[in-house]
């Protein structure tokens, strides 16, 4: 077995007591209508949560965002700035909205005019693990667990796979 020492152990500086910046997650800024329910810890920052909501643990909303009436957002699920999503949708659990492409060849590094911007219809499923790229979903869709969408939904329906294609059955 070897005895070589691991070279973070040695050449690290070490302070266990507190990180150089920190930032606390949390509720700031939120228009909620009536009844929503929130599971904490969550991170809702500037954003609108219609009536009825239900947000799960471990949930970031960030600035700008518009949560439809009754629709439901499980845990773990990200939806960035520049998402707007319907009334009565169930977005699953781990969804990741994308408003970044990397046009430039990486991150836009704060440069919001390379953001784009997604819209999603009226009683939308969105299955768990999904990634849902900047684009338009139209009513009545069911998004597959663990689907890449990265085109227009204009039809409504079935989509699953990466990148999401149409499936034969339809939403009910
Ligand atoms: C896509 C989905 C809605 C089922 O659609 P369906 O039309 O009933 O699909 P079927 O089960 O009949 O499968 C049809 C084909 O699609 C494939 N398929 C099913 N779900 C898929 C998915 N998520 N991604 C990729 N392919 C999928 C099946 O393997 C099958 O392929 P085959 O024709 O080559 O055998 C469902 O599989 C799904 O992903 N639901 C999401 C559930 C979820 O995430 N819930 C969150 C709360 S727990």
């Amino acid at each position: 077995m070897s005895t070589r020492p691991i070279a973070s152990a040695v050449t690290m500086k070490r302070d266990t007591s507190h990180p150089h910046a920190l930032h606390n997650s949390g509720i700031v800024d939120v228009v909620f209508g009536e009844n929503v329910t929130v599971v904490e810890p969550v991170n809702l920052y500037g954003c609108e949560i219609g009536d009825g909501c239900f947000i799960g643990p471990f949930v970031e909303i960030q600035r700008s965002v518009i949560i439809g009436s009754r629709s439901k957002i499980q845990s773990h699920s990200f939806v960035c700035e520049l998402v707007e999503i319907g009334e009565d949708c169930f977005i699953g659990h781990g969804v990741m909205f994308i408003n970044d492409l990397f046009d430039n060849g990486g991150p836009a590094r704060g440069d919001k005019d390379l953001w784009r911007s997604t819209s999603i219809g009226d009683r939308v499923s969105i299955g768990s693990n999904a990634t849902v790229l900047p684009v338009s979903i139209c009513n009545d869709v069911v998004i597959g667990a663990g689907s890449v969408v990265t085109k227009d939904i204009s039809e409504p329906g079935v989509y699953a796979g990466n990148p999401a294609r149409r499936h034969n059955k339809k939403a009910t």
